[in-house]
């Protein structure tokens, strides 16, 4: 029997995340949903479909009268607005209506434009999030943030829309490659560092079977980190305060991400942001060196980045001012106080910014 949790919005249920291996669990929650006469229309890219389009688009037809796939190609750089047009025709074509649902079957990529397609289309139609990655599982399907890429900066077109369910068939994450594996991971860190001390060091404690993609010690490890999510988003769903907490090491992290072409993925550039953030919050006397060095140096085992080269600290510093997560001029910054416990800090200067920028340049030429 699958295992779930409710979100709640203004105090009332509004959609489950569902933890199963089972497809056809999948399948039991659309029954629920009244879907017969509906049609459904599967989202998903290139990477994803060949591997689950088919064997959902098959656990799922009994739910519905018809099932579509629309397929687009993978990568970060089909997440933009073409993308998104070629749904919306796709959609027209095959005459959904209002009434009818998509399912976003993959990774974040498909998730965030999924869900700003069902946000806009026909100003609104429903949608649920399979995430298959462990980014997606742990973070990007939680708490209805939708949106695409536009002109080289990353999420800047979007809305908050709700996804109807959020399931999650964590046997997925077997077939993940490693890097993408540890890249969804850094997520889970971030967790722990901004709200969940005892789940921090529960993760260091099973590094082991989280290397072995142990099932019992995924499912505890994906219920606890959305626990942390859930319980942000249920008291800020758009982001007006606390969900801020939840881009620890996302400003210098987008920045790195583009100044690197997106060349990294965004799990590692969340790890160099997270030490980034660090740095600044023991240099602000908020963390002792001990907690800054045991947080660095914790990213290593799970096989995330410390360092990063080919960058100039300096553009990577000016990157950081096109971040939407500003208040005013003041950058909304992320630091911690301990692990565990993360705050809002909008006094980080550029100075501080660019020490710490320097702290995790790895530059190749003065190591020569
Ligand atoms: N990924 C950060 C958030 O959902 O707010």
């Amino acid at each position: 029997m699958a295992e779930r949790l409710e979100v709640q919005m203004n105090k009332k249920p509004c959609y489950s995340i569902v933890f199963s291996t089972d497809w056809n669990e999948l399948a039991m929650e659309l029954s629920e949903m009244e879907l017969q006469g509906r049609k459904i229309c599967i989202i998903t890219d290139s990477n994803v479909d060949p591997i689950y389009g088919e064997v959902v688009a098959n656990a799922i037809k009994p739910c519905c009268k018809e099932v579509f796939r629309f397929v687009f190609p993978a990568g970060e750089e089909n997440k933009n607005l073409d993308t998104v047009r070629d749904a919306y025709v796709f959609l027209i074509q095959n005459h959904f209506d209002r009434k009818d649902l998509l399912i976003a079957l993959g990774g974040g990529v498909v998730g965030d434009l999924t869900g700003f397609v069902a946000a806009t289309y026909l100003r609104g139609i429903d949608f649920i999030q399979v995430p298959t990655t462990l980014l997606a599982q742990a973070d990007s399907s939680i708490g209805g943030k939708t949106g695409v890429d536009f002109d080289g900066y990353k999420n800047m077109v979007g809305a908050f829309k709700m996804p109807k369910l959020v399931f999650m068939n964590f046997e997925t994450l077997k077939t993940l490659d490693e890097r993408q594996y540890y890249s969804g991971f850094a997520e889970i860190m971030k967790h722990g560092l901004i709200k969940d001390a005892e789940f921090y060091e529960w993760l260091l404690e099973n590094m082991y079977e989280i290397h072995e993609r142990d099932l019992s010690v995924l499912k505890e490890m994906l219920q606890r980190s959305c626990m942390v999510k859930k319980l942000v988003v249920e008291r800020d769903p758009t982001e007006q305060g606390d969900r801020a907490l939840l881009n620890l090491g996302h400003t210098i992290g987008h920045a790195i991400e583009k100044a690197k072409n997106f060349a990294l993925f965004h799990g590692e550039c969340v790890a160099l942001g997270c030490v980034a953030a660090a740095y600044i919050s023991w240099k602000k006397e908020m963390l002792s060196m001990e907690e800054y060095y045991e947080i660095r140096d914790m990213f290593v085992p799970f096989c995330l980045p410390i360092t990063v080269d080919g960058i100039s600290p300096e553009e990577v510093l000016k990157l950081t001012k096109s971040d939407k997560k500003k208040d005013g001029d003041h950058i909304k910054f992320i630091l911690l106080k301990k692990i565990g416990k993360a705050v809002i800090d909008t006094s980080v200067t550029d100075d501080e910014i660019l020490a710490a920028i320097k702290e995790i340049y790895f530059d190749e030429e003065a190591n020569d």
